[in-house]
């Protein structure tokens, strides 16, 4: 059987967000800054560096103007930031960022815990913001949550996630980022959203952000790439978690990802002995296991 993979695959990265805003421990400024230092050395391009959400809400994301201000600019990468309402796009513009993320989701009960609104409210909240960015010249990329399930609601209707994640395109996001939040979905079920949300969404405007929660990540983004999905969201050494989804645990981990898509002879761009440095580099700093399958085996 023939599949049509991509021949190429670009990696955003999200560990300094996703992976390290619902860490314990204080983690500095200046180690968020050296990880993504790492991570551009490694060669990835796209890095989701922090979020300029509630301080109240994510008290690790609190150094979000520190962080931003102190990467080195880098021509070629681009320093995406998490925006939930026009405050946080406002912080995030005053900074220097380029280029933002809002964040959907296809459960109500979900919206009101990790946003502390209605689905329709959190798309209303996202029009000023992307009104500022289209003055500005500012690229957004959306994310839609609980694709394949929801920590409160359960089953979600694969009806939700692409309404959602069409009211997104159409507001003017350049791509949408499908969330299995709680990495809780396996690979039919993944065929099953994707293939509904590629009729009303291209695959080039769409990437995976797979939770790995029960060992089904890889699995479910190999199931997405057969449908030509060439944008995939990981973080390295497998952190990630969201404080707000019960049960969440982190991301793919990059170094997997790249591990599988090389030896699949699909490019990414990335260096894989430097990624797993890197990954090695933000266990050791935050005294946590590396949970990236790879990391453990190139030391
Ligand atoms: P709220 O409490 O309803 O907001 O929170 P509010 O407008 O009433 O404001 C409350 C206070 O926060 C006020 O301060 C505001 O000024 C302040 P006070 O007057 O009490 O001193 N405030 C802000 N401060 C700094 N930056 C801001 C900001 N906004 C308000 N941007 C809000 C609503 C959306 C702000 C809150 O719910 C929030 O920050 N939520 C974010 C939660 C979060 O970060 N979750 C994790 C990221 S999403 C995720 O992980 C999923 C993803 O990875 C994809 C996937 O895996 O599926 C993306
Ligand atoms: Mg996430």
């Amino acid at each position: 059987m023939t599949h049509n993979y991509p021949s190429k695959v670009r990696i955003v990265e999200v560990a300094p967000r996703d992976g390290l805003q619902n860490i314990k421990t204080n983690v500095s400024t200046e180690v968020k800054v050296t990880l993504i230092t790492k991570l551009c050395n490694a060669g990835i391009k796209d890095i989701e560096v922090t979020s300029f959400v509630s301080p109240k809400w994510v008290p690790q994301m609190a150094d979000a103007a520190d962080v931003l201000s102190q990467l080195a600019p880098r021509e070629d990468t681009a320093y995406i930031v998490l925006t939930p309402n026009l405050r946080g796009f406002e912080r995030a513009i005053e900074s220097g960022a380029k280029e933002v993320a809002i964040f959907a989701a296809a459960s109500e009960t979900f919206s009101q815990k990790n946003t502390n609104c209605s689905i329709a409210e959190s798309l209303q909240r996202f029009e000023p913001i992307m009104l500022k960015a289209a003055e500005l010249g500012v690229r957004v990329r959306g994310y839609t949550s609980c694709v394949l399930g929801c920590p409160y609601e359960g089953d979600v209707a694969v009806s939700e996630v692409v309404r959602v994640s069409k009211a997104l395109i159409d507001m003017g996001c350049y791509e949408v980022s499908l969330g299995d939040t709680i990495g809780i979905g396996t690979p039919s079920k993944a065929r099953e959203m994707i293939s509904a949300v590629i009729k009303e969404i291209p695959a080039e405007k769409l990437a995976l952000h797979f939770h790995d929660t029960r060992g089904q990540a890889l699995a479910n983004i190999l199931a997405c790439l057969e449908y030509g999905v060439a944008n995939i969201d990981s973080s390295v050494a497998g952190l990630g978690g969201c404080p707000y989804a019960a049960g969440a645990s982190g991301n793919v981990s990059t170094e997997d990802v790249v591990y599988m898509l090389h030896g699949m002879g699909i490019k990414t761009g990335v260096n894989l002995e430097k990624l797993v440095a890197a990954g090695h580099y933000i266990s050791e700093q935050i005294n946590s296991k590396n949970n990236s399958k790879v990391g453990a085996v190139y030391k």
